[in-house]
């Protein structure tokens, strides 16, 4: 019996010790790959991962085990893989989401989502060390929940989707060591290298176009011992996902080895890619027609062809039920050409729902700013364009006006006027070139709070903002203060699709039952409100990492000023002496009133507005409840950080050091 057993562990040892796994796929004819989601094999060979503008994955898997420990436990063996890949977008400039290459301990990845999440990941797992994934991301979206640098990268991702290194897409050259950017979804074919040495512990991504070699210098390098997190035995395949916009991710070739070098891919013996746009060839300009002809027919094709892509290029979503929005809806191609076609030059800035551009309409001359919101899920979007254009019709001075919508697949444009002094967080952080004086910032304070009102009471229905903050307030050239984005907020709120992470407001301004609840209700802004008057008296964020011991949260900063009697010296002090005291402390005090943990405690925005105007006076704060339980009144009571991660997943990223930040958000003991 034990001999038996003895003799069997020996066979064994043997067969993982002499049988390091190589394989070469050239082409996936004959490969009996697994596959999953939407992959598929075509008939010339080539693997198709997706070529789908529904939200899918497509994964394929070489079909057996590969053994990457030569001891059970023992450290991970060097192994190397390259592959041959191309990715075609229906438009030049959007595409899905990319291509992984990854190794995971099961022939697939069950419970893993497409889009963003890659066919690798899901919400609930993502990051987790349980999951003993290790991929190689070729990634053409930006998520920002994932800290993307970019819409066109390479990165390393051990366990989840934010990358351990990352870098854009390009490769050094042999000569000078100069770098070259490659665009991922430009249709061409590129060669990916991937090397982890076992001794050394460290992982090389190699990236070059097909007709240039190997490059010496490695793109990415990173020295992480991934032994913990790869089992004995894995799968290696690779991943991909599409949103909404058509990509067809292909893979041609691929070929990997156990210790030692990939076995190298004869590139004439991979499969052809199918012609996809182009011009078409033809062999009847061979054959010898006579050059007139010949040069009539290729200049009405290439009229064709502009006029074909043109069209394509400014193709927008137009359904039936956003006729009666006619005059609302603005043309695509005047919004491109306005912008110069969303040119980087004309960003004015990146905010939670989208990039912002200036434009300038082409007929009336008048000045825009466009705001480009990526948007997958088309659910909710007829509610969410009808809700858009009633919101169009608010108008009220300390408003940005709403000129109109557009819709292309997958994006939705808003168009606003454009505010030339930008917005109102440029004047109070970080040094600004310009500080705003007492009398500015009180007429700021007044006017957005005017603006909150008309929302909440004084049009036809309640309007709730759901992030007021100040940089959603943007100043005109008199520096009147206007508040942008309202409503953009609920696109997000209502999506029920798994998919979509968006945060709701923003970390500092959320009032603790929202963020326990979820539900936006006016009082909600007014918490979000309080924090933004503390803003703009102190000139300070809601929520600042500043060293171990000064306070995090202004909020408490402020709250401990008052407490010891002297709210005033919380104030900004790039003011200098050019200020209104019985101003100032006016509106500390409503600051921390509106942030008071009881909904009901808060002021509404009518009593708010009063009380700026001075038609009331503000009541005492200790009357209210506040000092008795001091910092609580911002804090929750019985939520916990976890709580609140799970209900909004993408604040850590939105807040660097925001889990530091939001612990003591919620921590109330200290
Ligand atoms: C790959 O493995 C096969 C056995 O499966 C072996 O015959 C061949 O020599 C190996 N090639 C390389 C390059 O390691
Ligand atoms: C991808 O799908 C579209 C529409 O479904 C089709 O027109 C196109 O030919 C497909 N492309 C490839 C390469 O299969
Ligand atoms: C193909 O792989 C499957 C497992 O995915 C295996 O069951 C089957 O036997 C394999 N077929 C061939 C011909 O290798
Ligand atoms: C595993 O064994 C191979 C020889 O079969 C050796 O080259 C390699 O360095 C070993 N790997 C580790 C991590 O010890
Ligand atoms: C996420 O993926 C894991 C493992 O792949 C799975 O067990 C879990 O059910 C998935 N969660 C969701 C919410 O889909
Ligand atoms: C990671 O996953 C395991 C098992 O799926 C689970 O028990 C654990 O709570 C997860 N950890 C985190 C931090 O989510
Ligand atoms: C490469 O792309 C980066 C942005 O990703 C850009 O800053 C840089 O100028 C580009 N370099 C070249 C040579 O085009």
């Amino acid at each position: 019996m034990l001999s038996k057993l003895v003799f069997l562990l020996t066979l064994l040892i043997s067969l993982v010790a002499s049988e390091d796994t190589n394989f070469t796929y050239l082409g996936f004819q004959s490969a009996n790959l697994s596959l999953d989601g939407i992959a598929e094999i075509t008939s010339t060979g080539l693997l198709k991962l997706t070529n789908e503008t529904k939200q899918q994955k497509g994964l394929a898997f070489f079909p057996n085990p590969i053994t990457f420990k030569n001891s059970s436990n023992g450290p991970v063996s060097s192994f190397s893989t390259t592959f041959v890949f191309a990715i075609f977008p229906e438009y030049p400039t959007l595409s899905g989401h990319g291509i992984a290459f990854v190794m995971a301990p099961t022939r697939g990845l069950p419970g893993a989502l497409p889009s963003q999440w890659f066919g690798l990941f899901n919400r609930s797992n993502n990051g987790n060390a349980t999951n003993h994934v290790v991929a190689i991301e070729l990634d053409t979206l930006r998520n920002s929940e994932f800290g993307d640098i970019n819409d066109n990268h390479v990165g390393i991702d051990i366990n989840g989707l934010k990358s351990e290194k990352s870098i854009a897409a390009g490769y050094y050259a042999d000569n000078n060591g100069g770098f070259t950017n490659l665009t991922l979804i430009s249709g061409r074919q590129m060669q990916v290298w991937v090397e982890y040495d076992g001794v050394e512990k460290k992982i090389e991504v190699t990236l070059a176009p097909i007709n240039v070699g190997k490059p010496k210098t490695p793109l990415l390098s990173l020295s992480y011992d991934i032994s913990p997190v790869i089992e004995d035995n894995m799968y290696v395949g690779f991943a991909s996902s599409t949103g909404s916009i058509l990509t067809t991710h292909y893979v041609l070739g691929w070929s990997f080895k156990v210790n030692g070098l990939a076995p190298e891919l004869v590139l004439s013996q991979l499969p052809k890619l199918p012609r996809i746009g182009g011009k078409p060839k033809s062999k009847f300009l061979t054959i010898g027609l006579p050059v007139i002809i010949v040069s009539v027919v290729s200049v009405a094709i290439s009229a064709l062809v502009y006029v074909i892509r043109r069209k394509r290029k400014f193709e927008e979503l137009l359904e039936d039920w956003e006729l009666q929005y006619g005059p609302h809806r603005f043309k695509y191609k005047d919004l491109y050409i306005a912008t110069k076609g969303f040119r980087e030059k004309e960003l004015l800035g990146t905010g939670g729902f989208g990039r912002v551009y200036r434009g300038i309409l082409p007929t009336s001359k008048i000045e825009i700013a466009v705001k480009k919101v990526s948007h997958e899920s088309r659910q909710g979007m007829k509610q969410f364009v009808a809700e858009i254009v009633s919101i169009g019709r608010l108008r009220h001075r300390n408003l940005v006006p709403l000129l109109g919508y557009c819709r292309r697949k997958g994006e939705l444009f808003l168009v606003y006027d454009y505010m030339p002094n930008r917005s109102l967080d440029k004047y109070l952080f970080d040094q600004p070139k310009v500080t705003l004086s007492w009398s500015q910032r009180f007429r700021v304070i007044k006017g957005v709070a005017s603006g909150l009102f008309y929302l909440h009471e004084e049009w036809e229905q309640v309007v709730i903002h759901r992030d007021v903050k100040a940089s959603n307030v943007l100043l005109d050239g008199e520096l009147n203060a206007k508040l942008g984005d309202f409503g953009l907020a609920r696109l997000y709120d209502r999506g029920t699709a798994p998919q979509t992470t968006h945060m709701v407001g923003t970390l500092g301004y959320l009032a603790p039952e929202h963020s326990r609840s979820g539900k936006a209700t006016p009082g909600t802004d007014v918490f979000a409100f309080g924090a933004f008057l503390l803003e703009v008296a102190c000139g300070r964020r809601p929520i600042e990492p500043r060293g171990a011991t000064d306070d995090v949260l202004l909020l408490d900063w402020v709250f401990s000023h008052w407490n010891r009697g002297e709210i005033l010296e919380a104030r900004d002090v790039s003011l200098g002496a050019d200020y209104v005291a019985e101003e100032v402390e006016l509106v500390l005090k409503l600051g921390l009133l509106c942030s008071h943990s009881e909904p009901a405690a808060r002021p509404s925005m009518r009593q708010v507005v009063k009380f700026l105007e001075g038609d009331f006076p503000l009541p005492e704060l200790s009357s209210l409840g506040l000092c008795a339980r001091g910092l609580t009144f911002a804090h929750n009571k019985g939520g916990s950080f976890s709580d609140f991660a799970m209900s909004y997943p993408s604040s850590r990223d939105r807040f660097s050091q925001s889990s530091f930040a939001a612990e003591s958000l919620l921590s109330g003991g200290r």
